[in-house]
């Protein structure tokens, strides 16, 4: 605290020099009003709901005695760009993942309130309104691959010129000397295996790149099923590789080098 003032007495010394001399002069005033304004944020004012952690779709509230727990959210804005709406596994439009948290909260507990009674869990599918999935025709499905392999590519670009790719740049410059782009793979495999990271990407690491891109690649889900040789629901760098079609001799895992270089570099 005491450097603070320091510091703002020092910035008043070019401003207006006879300021600064009344402010020292007063140096032990400020200290006790500063004081003071902690002992007032001290007392018991603190709302038992901000050390509360609800779930998603629930809020805090405060029963009369002040103790707090979590009950469904009461509202939530829909809103007017359908590009934020969402669709349910049931093929129901919520106008907000808001709304869908909510009444997938309100089911839950059988509140009043709730779409449909018989529905425990409401889950999301994808975003953007409900629509007709189209199939993915077998050509397409085998497109897909070296569509993906090139998109990844343009992302890692993207994201370099933001000053987002971080760690993973040097991945950006070998993926642009190779004309199969190998490294975009590896970097991807890397950005999806975290939670945990264990050198296999689970469906529920994936689970938001397929909500975002399910009702536009209708390829996707099919090729990450595909990608699953073993059908164990995760996927290695080595079924990941293979189903992108990429050089076995080219792909290693990568990520745990770069995770300890960027360990390093932060400490
Ligand atoms: C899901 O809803 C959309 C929009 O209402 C409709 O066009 C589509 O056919 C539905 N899909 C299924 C599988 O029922
Ligand atoms: C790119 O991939 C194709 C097919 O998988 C392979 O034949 C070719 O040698 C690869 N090219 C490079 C530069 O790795």
């Amino acid at each position: 605290m005491r450097k603070t003032i320091v510091a703002l007495l020092l910035g008043l010394v070019f401003t207006a020099v006879y300021v600064r001399a009344n402010i020292a002069d007063d140096d032990d005033d400020v200290d006790e009003e500063e004081v003071d304004v902690e002992a007032v944020e001290a007392k018991p004012l603190v709302n038992p709901c901000e050390n509360k952690v609800c779930r998603r779709g629930e809020q805090c509230v405060l029963d009369v005695n002040r103790k707090p727990s979590c009950a469904c959210l009461m509202s939530c804005e829909e809103e007017v760009d359908q590009r934020y709406w969402v669709c349910s596994t049931r093929n129901v439009t919520y106008k907000s993942d808001c709304l869908l948290d909510r009444d997938h909260c309100l089911c839950k507990r059988k509140e009043k309130g709730c779409s449909n009674r018989n529905e425990k869990r409401v889950h999301l599918d994808y975003f953007g309104g409900c629509r007709a999935l189209t199939d993915c025709p077998k050509n397409e499905f085998e497109e897909f691959p070296d569509r993906l392999r090139e998109w990844l590519f343009i992302v890692m670009k993207q994201l370099a010129g933001r000053d987002e790719l971080n760690e993973y740049l040097d991945l950006l410059e070998s993926a642009k000397e190779d004309a199969n782009h190998t490294d975009a793979l590896i970097w991807k495999f890397c950005d999806l295996d975290t939670s945990p990271q264990d050198r296999r990407v689970s469906r529920r690491e994936l689970q938001h790149t397929i909500q975002s891109l399910k009702a536009m690649e209708h390829c996707l889900v099919p090729f990450l099923n595909d990608c699953d040789a073993n059908n164990d629901r995760r996927i290695t760098i080595r079924e990941w590789g293979n189903c992108l079609k990429a050089d076995h001799v080219k792909l290693e895992n990568k990520c745990k080098a770069i995770r300890n270089a960027r360990g390093q570099k932060r400490r």
